[in-house]
């Protein structure tokens, strides 16, 4: 807790700006010492897969079993189950019981996370989806280890010609209802929901995600083999990890899929709605009960595959609760004891939050990390159809793609502003694009910044053909109207509006009229999603920290793989020139496994990508994890977001509540997820 005080100590004094330099060199981030520190270890230091001499399980579900309302353990376990190692578990082996409260902005759309629903984010969906590997706990492998965790898959090998990847699943494992998990599972969501373009898994897995032309075919119950173009292509393991590859459940999608059934694509995505409970997860906890707009809450899983070195089957919390509130909100509780988790990424509550995690008497502690939440003011740069087509909104996509336009626009911006009308202080820096600086691809010789300028910013909208030829203030097309550019942002981020509404009037002050479209939820995401924008500002993904991870997000390396260019009418994205070359270094970049043509890579896409503005970065700050204390075995240091978010990052399956801390705050205490389809808080197993 030092580093907090001394943090707030400094801000407090300061009541400051940072760094005021202007240069065309991207200005140094401030300094910024209140991070975590993280111990780094090897994978086999984390976890192992083998079978013990005898397993646990908590009290009440021993008696279940004895009721003969379950299978004996060892029969609900895999043959050998994953083991995750004491030496890992900063507090060691847990005990049984209590709640993790997450409080979350989100709401659940239904459980069909295969045909894209969303499950209301803040853990959910990764709490409930198991993949084939697992990437987010991997900030702390060290670099000469580093490589995805085994997950479902447990081990891998490659052929010697690097085209081939054989891959073992867990053997024996069981859904939550007790039917088989197998091969079939991983084809089905392949072949019926990857290949299938109709449909559209949530976090955009496609068929470019593992290079094109990759195959995948069963070998046996246990057994799957991928053949890349590619010799070990690197990319591919990462993208095995949460979210791009997460089998569902066979047993229970594929009657409902249009292959099977005379379902459309849109009842297949809609058969599973928000009050349909216990479907099916590999994951630690099934979903109990949903009030829609107060709580979902989760019980755990029975049959889950993962254990500790003394045989206790996992996880140790018995419940999680997801409360139906604001984002904002998960911040406010989190530091006030209500709530028990928060990713403090929003950042006009950091100084309230600081000064109230100083407080020695704080039920929450709360550790900064590296500067990983960054965003981008993103151009919709479709030609061809995708997104909206009246004769407006095709002429702003044009000017998109016009370089002269975007460096107007990335010269508008003064970065140092935007950043502090967030918060002041030390925490955000100014962001040109492209990769986060301080992440291990990053290169600042290969960046290119535009530093703030507004007349600079007037000359390039007049060489993009703009003059206020009325006189109005705002520039006009040529011979006609005014320039009018919707902006999408998400109305459920505080970040998010405020950085929209500075980028309003930043426009404002060259001449460019911008009109904000703020919109909440899943229809922010549609609209998103379906191109209905011009531009966006939106948080960056995984792919600027880690660029191994989500690398198909960086440029269209297929019709679907990124978010602000997907394919026209025609089914293909039209290109810019410098765009179509940035498209071929990531895709190499994704095939590539020589760690030197690697890095010159990541250069080469950093270069073109800052160059041309291909997205104008706004600005980047450090997010911080707050916990609340009675839970043991968090890792210090652990990153809200890095390879993923931190409810992965934290491995909450192995998190636990030392027996005279637990709370009283399970509602469902000794019960187990019912039947798949159950109503609501209804059918149980007790
Ligand atoms: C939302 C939140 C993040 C994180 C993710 C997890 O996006 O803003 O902090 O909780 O959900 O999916
Ligand atoms: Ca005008």
């Amino acid at each position: 807790m030092k580093t907090v005080t001394g943090l707030l100590a400094a801000l407090l004094a300061l009541g400051v700006s940072g760094n005021a330099a202007r240069a065309d060199a991207v200005p140094d981030a401030p300094k910024f010492d209140a991070q975590g520190k993280v111990t780094l270890v090897g994978v086999g230091d984390i976890l192992e897969y083998k079978a013990l001499a005898s397993y646990n399980e908590p009290d009440f579900v021993k008696a279940l079993e004895k009721a003969g309302k379950l299978p004996a353990l060892k029969d609900r376990l895999p043959k050998e189950p994953m083991v995750y190692k004491t030496g890992n578990m900063k507090d060691g082996v847990g005990v049984y019981g209590d709640v993790m409260r997450h409080v979350i902005g989100g709401r659940p759309e239904g459980w069909n996370y295969w045909a894209g629903q969303s499950q209301g984010w803040g853990g959910i969906d990764i709490g409930l989806q198991e993949c084939l590997t697992r990437t987010g706990p991997l900030f702390q492998v060290k670099a000469e280890e580093l490589q995805p965790l085994p997950n479902l898959a447990k081990a891998w090998e490659w052929s010697k010609d690097g085209h081939e990847l054989t891959m073992h699943l867990i053997e024996g494992a069981k859904w939550s209802d007790g039917q088989p998990f197998s091969a079939d599972d991983v084809m089905f969501y392949w072949e019926k929901n990857v290949l299938d373009t109709n449909v559209h898994p949530l976090n955009g897995a496609t068929p470019d995600t593992f290079g094109k032309g990759t195959k995948l075919d069963k070998i046996d119950a246990n057994t799957i083999k991928w053949t890349f173009a590619a010799a070990f292509p690197t990319s591919a393991l990462y993208e095995m990890a949460y979210g791009k590859f997460c089998p569902g459940p066979m047993h229970i999608l594929a009657p409902q899929h249009p292959a099977n059934s005379k379902n459309t694509y849109d009842q297949y995505k809609n058969a599973f709605p928000g009050t349909y409970m216990a479907m099916p997860t590999m994951g630690a906890w099934a979903v109990v009960d949903h009030k829609p707009d107060n709580i979902v809450v989760l019980r755990r899983n029975p049959y889950y595959w993962k254990v500790d070195e003394k045989g206790n089957q996992l996880p140790y919390l018995n419940e999680m609760h997801y409360r139906l509130s604001t984002w904002a909100d998960r911040d406010v509780q989190a530091v006030a004891g209500s709530g028990d988790f928060s990713n403090l990424e929003q950042a006009e509550n950091y100084v309230e939050s600081l000064k109230k995690a100083a407080d020695p008497a704080s039920p929450a502690r709360l550790e900064f990390g590296q500067r990983t939440i960054g965003y981008t003011l993103d151009f919709n740069y479709s030609a061809n159809g995708w997104g909206e087509t009246d004769e407006r909104s095709v002429a702003v996509h044009k000017l998109n793609r016009d370089l002269n336009f975007r460096k107007a626009v990335t010269m508008m911006l003064d970065r140092q502003r935007l950043g502090e009308s967030l918060v002041k202080g030390p925490f955000t820096t100014i962001y040109p694009g492209g990769l986060y600086a301080g992440t291990s691809f990053y290169d600042k010789a290969s960046t290119v910044y535009y530093p703030f300028n507004v007349d600079a910013a007037k000359k390039a909208l007049e060489a993009a053909g703009l003059k206020d030829t009325d006189g109005d203030g705002f520039v006009n097309f040529a011979g006609g109207k005014n320039v009018e550019i919707t902006l999408l942002v998400n109305a459920d981020y505080q970040s998010d509006k405020s950085l929209a509404e500075g980028v309003v009037a930043m426009g404002e002050k060259v001449g460019l009229r911008v009109i904000p479209k703020i919109i909440s939820g899943k229809d922010h995401d549609a609209a998103r999603d379906a191109g209905k924008y011009d531009w966006m500002v939106q948080r960056q993904g995984t792919e600027v920290i880690t660029a191994v991870q989500n690398t198909d997000h960086l440029a269209p390396v297929g019709p679907n793989t990124t978010d602000f260019h997907k394919a026209g009418t025609d089914g293909k994205v039209d290109m810019m020139d410098f765009e179509a070359k940035l498209t071929d270094v990531v895709a190499k970049f994704m095939a590539a496994s020589d760690p030197k043509e690697r890095i010159d890579l990541m250069k080469q896409y950093q270069k073109m990508a800052t160059e041309n503005v291909y997205q104008a970065g706004l600005t980047v700050y450090p997010g911080a994890l707050i916990v609340n204390k009675r839970f043991s075995n968090i890792a210090p240091g652990a990153p809200i977001f890095m390879y993923n978010w931190a409810e992965d990052n934290i491995i909450r399956e192995r998190v636990f509540v030392a027996a005279d801390k637990q709370s009283k705050n399970e509602l469902f205490p000794n019960t187990l997820p019912g039947k798949p389809g159950s109503a609501p808080g209804e059918g149980l197993v007790k």
